[in-house]
């Protein structure tokens, strides 16, 4: 396919996701507050379990919560599942475009594990399948009710779905699979636990039956587990602007540890919406976090001695590892225009980006892409020692 016609697929698909994301993600936000934020009617009312007055917007609003089964339902009822649904399809999509399409350049490194494309292709999408069935027995058996134990054996599992993909892809596409991961079960904790519930109960209320309470406990569970995921999802899918976070050595545990910080901080708003003071979950997210970038540090690089680290050396390392790709007319197979708009055709143009060919080439290992055009850790030592020196040109 035409690389543009790709780039303008990838735009459109990114738009939806962010968009549907934020209605999805900005829903579970509000009803886990609502919830946490309700209060028993002063005057008891008939069916009514808590309400809450709000002013937004121009206009005060009163919301009652029905206990289980209200005595009746209006012929117009909302429900929340296109959020979820549309922001899973395009994600999926935007997963198939920008990295089964590219999966050479985003999913492949072969200094990680030496796969082709489809091989690539299949474990991403047995990771997905496998991950959601995995989780759903996992919270669906007896051991789903044993209180900390199996919040501790899904972070155990996170923890391995980390460390395996992070040694099976390079970091970037690993980083975004663990995303896809929680956004493909937080998707199916809609449509397979949270929604049937729903029906179930919309139906018991129109015949007058008792609603099934294991049902409703079940999609109030999986709500929850949503809500601890979105604060690490959103982490995932901006990391890939971040090559320190992916790019890093011990990349999964920085995964690890800010989406554990995410997930704390997620825990710390949740517990005070309910009237508790978990105050040091703040400062222990935020500890995670630094743990992260003390572990993320740059990689120090030292020169060979006798090495010539000057302009000249530098300026050939690039024109023969990056500009086949960061030119205005790459000669590298599939690029017909300079990836982020990068170039590095005149000496100029190679000075203005130092800091960022550091960040990408030096003190981390992203670029270039997939290391499709073989740079040596001697190359990226000589690079690093000539922007330490003030990057000059002359
Ligand atoms: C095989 C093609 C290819 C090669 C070779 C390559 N790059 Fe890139 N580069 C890309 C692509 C594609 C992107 C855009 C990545 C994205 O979509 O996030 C990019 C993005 C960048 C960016 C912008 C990202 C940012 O946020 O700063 C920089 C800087 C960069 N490359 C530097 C380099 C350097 C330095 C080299 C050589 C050591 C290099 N690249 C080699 C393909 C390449």
């Amino acid at each position: 396919m035409e690389q543009w016609l790709i780039d303008w697929l990838n735009l459109g698909l990114r738009w939806l996701h962010l968009i549907t994301g934020i209605a999805w993600i900005g829903s579970s936000f509000f009803f886990n507050w609502l919830d946490a934020s309700l209060e028993k009617p002063k005057t008891p009312k008939e069916g009514v379990e808590g309400e809450l007055w709000m002013v937004h917007s121009g206009g005060f609003y009163n919301v009652e919560k029905m206990q289980l089964t209200p005595a009746q339902i209006p012929p117009r009822l909302h429900w929340f599942m296109w959020e979820a649904t549309f922001t899973w399809i395009s994600g999926f999509l935007l997963l198939v475009v920008l990295y089964y399409l590219g999966a050479s350049a985003f999913m492949i490194d072969p200094a990680i594990a030496d796969i082709g494309p489809a091989t690539a292709i299949a474990v991403s999408l047995a990771t997905l399948a496998v991950s959601w069935i995995v989780y759903d027995a996992l919270w669906a058996s007896p051991l789903g009710e044993k209180g900390w134990l199996p919040v501790i054996v899904s972070c155990l599992l996170w923890l391995g779905l980390a460390y395996g993909l992070t040694h099976i892809y390079g970091g970037r596409g690993a980083f975004l699979h663990v995303g896809a991961v929680m956004g493909t079960i937080m998707a199916a904790n809609v449509w397979r636990r949270i929604i049937p519930a729903q029906r179930q109960l919309v139906a018991a209320t129109k015949a007058g039956t008792p609603a099934d309470a294991r049902l409703a406990k079940a999609a109030k569970q999986r709500s929850v587990h949503n809500n601890y995921m979105t604060l690490p999802v959103v982490f995932i899918m901006i990391s890939n602007h971040y090559p320190m976070t992916y790019g890093s050595e011990y990349n999964w545990i920085v995964l690890a540890a800010i989406a554990l910080g995410g997930a704390m901080i997620r825990h710390f708003f949740n517990l005070r919406n309910r009237g508790r003071n978990a105050w040091w979950l703040i400062p222990a997210g935020i500890a995670l976090v630094l743990i992260a970038a003390v572990i993320a540090r740059p990689t120090e690089r030292t020169l060979a001695a006798g090495t010539r680290a000057d302009f000249a050396a530098a300026a050939g390392i690039i024109a023969a590892r990056c500009a086949p790709c960061h030119s205005a007319s790459p000669s590298f197979d599939g690029f017909d225009a300079p990836p982020a708009g990068v170039v590095f055709d005149t000496p100029a143009d190679i000075a203005r980006f130092s800091a960022r060919i550091k960040a990408q080439a030096v003190d981390s290992e992203t670029m270039p892409l997939g290391n499709m055009t073989g740079m040596t850790a001697g190359e990226r030592a000589i690079l690093g020692a000539w922007i330490a020196a003030g990057a000059k040109t002359e």
